[in-house]
């Protein structure tokens, strides 16, 4: 893939370049190797400011827009690695060797195959359900499935296959012309033996998230347009077989380079919202699927996930790059917080949205007359905001700002944007859960109490 589009390289390695030169003056990081507890700091609502653990696995610079997973800068992991490298970086902490990354894509491939968490899913009208909350509703299907299905058998035999019934699912037909690609079928033998793998809690468990909340959120982008689900193709890469999965056909280098990107990018990002929730779970010694869940509940929410949804929404209203300076001033005489700017650790420039933009901008005049007005509009909405707030307020891009833009050239619609993120994220997520339970302690802040004291009970008919 990367030998096909060494475009996309020199893209990235131009932004990495340009993200060095405008951020050589910022304060360098503070290099830590252990944290002695306890720890002071001063902390504001919602936690800001407070350090919930140490970790290994994630860097944020905010000063200096840096985003560092396991040691390596964004940028050399965007230019020259993959998916499902960077996922077993994130989880075992070093990028893995040659055999290490074919037995990983041996079992993600094989955890793809999620037929009967899918035929339960389909049997919920996922097409008129919030996608996060049906996204949700599959990984507790998949933890069904996989803590009970015997896994040495995980990929079931053909001669097991089944005609379709009226109580099963027949999966589409292989797009390619494939003989029959009836993919239900016999209940398989309950297997007494507990494995390793059967347990919904360890690194077989992180391996079926990662490759199942791919798979669910191809089956759920294809209900919603009445399609059926299709059968991960084991010939693919990840991100190609996301989107075979999700289009029914192959990307071309280009697009799967892209889509792969997308995945490295959102893949972790320091203490966020749903990594924390995840954590919290996580730290009752629930199960990586429940914690996994909670996580996608978190970036559901709009403050957090869905900003990119809102961005092209904000584009569509502003209409076109001459109306941007109308609405930037109802923008400001309202206080309204701009979808796509901002961030609570970047004031700088988000690494990850200067790779998105050029990438948003690669070939845009190839793309459809909507798509090449929304990317015009969104230049001079960057122009605008970085003029009114930029030097002043320090709001930047944030990944969320050309990350619809980008996603919408592939053919993703806005429902799809933030299981798109958790896609990725669940890679952040799972290594991070993996990494508190070594040193596990289940969170428990406090709340101040600034209510009254000493009041007494008065029967109902006296008050
Ligand atoms: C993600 O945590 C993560 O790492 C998250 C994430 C990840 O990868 O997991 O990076 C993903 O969540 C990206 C952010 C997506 N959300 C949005 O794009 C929504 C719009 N952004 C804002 O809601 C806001 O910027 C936040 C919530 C992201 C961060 O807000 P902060 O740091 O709490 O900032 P603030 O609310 O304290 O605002 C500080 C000032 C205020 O002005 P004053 O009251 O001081 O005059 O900055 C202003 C705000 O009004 N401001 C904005 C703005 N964001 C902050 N003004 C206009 N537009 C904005 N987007």
């Amino acid at each position: 893939m990367l030998a096909q589009t060494p475009e996309i390289t020199e893209i990235i390695l131009a932004a990495a370049e340009k993200a060095r030169q405008e951020t050589r003056d910022a304060p360098d990081h503070p290099r830590l190797s252990r944290l002695r507890w306890p720890q002071e700091c001063t902390i504001g609502p919602g936690l800001e400011g407070a350090i919930a653990c140490e970790t290994k696995i994630g860097y944020v610079n905010g000063a200096k827009g840096w985003l560092v997973y396991r040691g390596y800068d964004i940028f050399e992991l965007c230019a020259y690695s993959t998916f499902e490298e960077v996922s077993y970086l994130l989880l075992h902490g070093d990028l893995p060797s040659v055999d290490e990354l074919a037995e990983y894509k041996r079992k993600l491939t094989r955890y793809q195959h999620l037929n009967q968490t899918l035929r339960l899913l389909v049997s919920f009208p996922v097409e008129e359900m919030n996608a996060m909350g049906a996204l949700r509703m599959g990984t507790i299907f998949m933890r069904q499935e996989f803590t009970t299905m015997d896994r040495e058998g995980g990929r079931p035999a053909v001669d097991d296959a089944i005609g379709a019934d009226e109580d099963s699912i027949a999966m589409e037909t292989k797009p390619f012309g494939e003989e029959h690609a009836i993919y239900e079928f016999k209940a398989r033998r309950r297997s007494r033996r507990k494995s390793a793998a059967m347990d919904a809690s360890g690194m077989e468990a992180c391996y079926h998230l990662i490759a199942g909340v791919a798979t669910i959120t191809a089956a759920i982008a294809r209900v919603r347009r009445g399609l059926l689900p299709i059968e991960p193709d084991p010939e693919l890469s990840f991100a190609a077989n996301l989107y075979y999965m999700i289009h029914g056909r192959r990307p071309t280098p280009f697009q799967e380079r892209i889509l792969d990107i997308c995945l490295i990018l959102h893949a972790d990002h320091g203490m966020n919202a749903s990594t924390f929730a995840a954590l919290v779970v996580a730290s009752t010694l629930s199960d990586f699927y429940l914690s996994i869940g909670s996580g996608i509940a978190a970036l559901s929410g709009p403050l957090h996930g869905g900003a990119n949804e809102q961005v092209i929404n904000t584009l569509r209203e502003i209409g076109s790059s001459a109306g941007v300076s109308n609405w930037m001033h109802m923008a400001m005489v309202k206080k309204k917080k701009i979808s796509g700017f901002g961030h609570r650790v970047y004031k700088a420039y988000d690494p990850r949205a200067r790779v998105l933009g050029p990438l948003a901008a690669y070939g845009i005049e190839r793309s459809t007359p909507e798509i090449i007005n929304l990317f015009d509009t969104a230049r001079e909405l960057e122009k605008q905001v970085l003029r009114s707030f930029g030097t002043e307020k320090k709001i930047f891009p944030n990944v969320d700002f050309y990350s619809g833009i980008v996603y919408s050239r592939l053919g993703i619609s806005p429902a799809l944007f933030t299981p798109l993120f958790a896609v990725s994220r669940v890679a952040g997520w799972t290594a991070r859960v993996l990494e508190y339970l070594h040193h596990n302690r289940i969170f428990r802040p406090r709340a101040m109490y600034v209510g009254e004291f000493d009041r007494h009970y008065v029967p109902v008919d006296q008050r």
